[in-house]
């Protein structure tokens, strides 16, 4: 049976004004609001008092699992608005999905994709002033986790848990570099996962592997960390925090195949399902990082982005590492930014969802 949810209201909400002044730049990540989703786990009740809460600080014990073993998983989508006003999701069953597969690999319990989704709904309704207007591409993203929060030290599943959703008013992941082209640092020394480990799980882990080689490449003046396969097999995987994609010159749009070391990207699928709708051909392939750069510097390979829920799809300009940099020969992303509109399109209405992925919400 469907949870139901309660509604307790902020007494603290925002005013207009307030919120007025954060969505004329509300950055990405920084500003959260007026409510949340809650809701329990026990192994002997299942799951449990769903709510709509104020916005808040957790308390957690200091004891709680998931401080000591990082028992986590999270997703990441967005609300849209279109031009009428009306609040839309964006395969938020996809993200069901991926956070049960999650689930499975951290012995974390499933939360039905129907509850999943009424937890996103009701918390987007209830927020939904906090909705961007359609203009420009800011949107809501919505951050649901999942958290071992039973007290226990011993290393074993948890027995309590806790699943949040929260939401925060966004703009371009990467600001104006997003659409400008961004330079991608190619680690050969560290690696974000490896094979039987959690490379395909959305874990906080995951994302924790790789500051360390994210940091490196900052050093470099780079955005983003591409990792390639340890063990020497010099295959491609995926970036700090998203997908990667390359376009060869005959129009191929090739992105690494899914191994159980990279993350099934929804922004990853949908770009191979409009793909042929853009004169491109969809591949997924086992691609070595010299194949890649090699391929840049012989010219088959002209374009190159990254993506991902938060960044959309993102031009790359170039590669660097401590063996050399290559450029890209398509420095003004023709069809990088064709994907990348026929995508955002969908995701705003202004182009017909051919493919069924819209959810009203509002
Ligand atoms: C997302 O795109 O939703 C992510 O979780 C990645 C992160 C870089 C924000």
């Amino acid at each position: 049976m469907s949870l139901s949810f309660e509604i307790q209201r902020s007494t603290a909400a925002r005013t207009d004004a307030e919120r007025a002044a954060v969505l004329a730049d509300p950055g990405f990540g920084v500003h959260f609001t007026d409510h949340m989703v809650r809701i329990s786990w026990t192994k002997e009740r299942g799951w449990h008092d769903a709510a709509v809460l104020p916005y808040g600080p957790i308390t957690l014990d200091p004891s709680a699992a998931v401080f000591h073993y990082a028992q986590e998983i999270f997703e990441g989508l967005k609300a849209y608005r279109h031009a009428d006003g009306s609040i839309w999701l964006f395969r938020p069953e996809k993200n069901a999905a991926r956070l049960q597969t999650s689930a499975d690999r951290l012995m974390l319990p499933h939360l039905p994709a129907d509850d999943f989704i009424e937890a996103v709904r009701q918390l987007v309704t209830v927020d939904a002033a906090w909705v961007p207007e359609a203009n420009g591409e800011q949107s809501l993203y919505i951050r649901p986790f999942m958290i071992a929060s039973e007290p226990f030290l011993g290393i074993r599943a948890a027995e309590g848990v806790t699943f949040y959703v929260i939401a925060s008013p966004a703009g371009r992941y990467f600001g104006a570099a997003g659409v400008a082209g961004i330079d991608i640092w190619v680690t050969d020394e560290w690696a974000r996962a490896g094979i039987g480990g959690t490379g395909a799980a959305k874990c906080g882990g995951n994302y924790a592997a790789s500051l360390v080689a994210q940091y490196e490449g900052y050093e470099h003046g780079c955005t983003q960390v591409m990792f390639i396969e340890p063990a020497g097999k010099d295959r491609v995987e995926e970036l700090g925090g998203m997908n990667i994609f390359l376009i060869s010159a005959d129009g191929d749009l090739i992105t690494p195949e899914l191994t159980g070391t990279i993350l099934d990207g929804v922004t990853r699928d949908s770009i191979l399902t409009v793909a042929a709708d853009l004169g491109l051909t969809p591949r997924e392939e086992r691609l070595s990082a010299s194949e890649v750069l090699g391929g840049i510097a012989s010219g088959r390979f002209t374009e190159a982005f990254c993506c991902g829920t938060a960044a959309v799809i993102s031009p790359i300009a170039g590669f660097k590492s401590h063996h050399g940099e290559w450029r890209l020969a398509e420095q003004s992303f023709t069809r990088t930014l064709g994907l990348r509109d026929a995508i955002l399109d969908i995701q705003y209405g202004r182009s017909e969802d051919r493919h069924g992925w819209l959810r009203r919400v509002v």
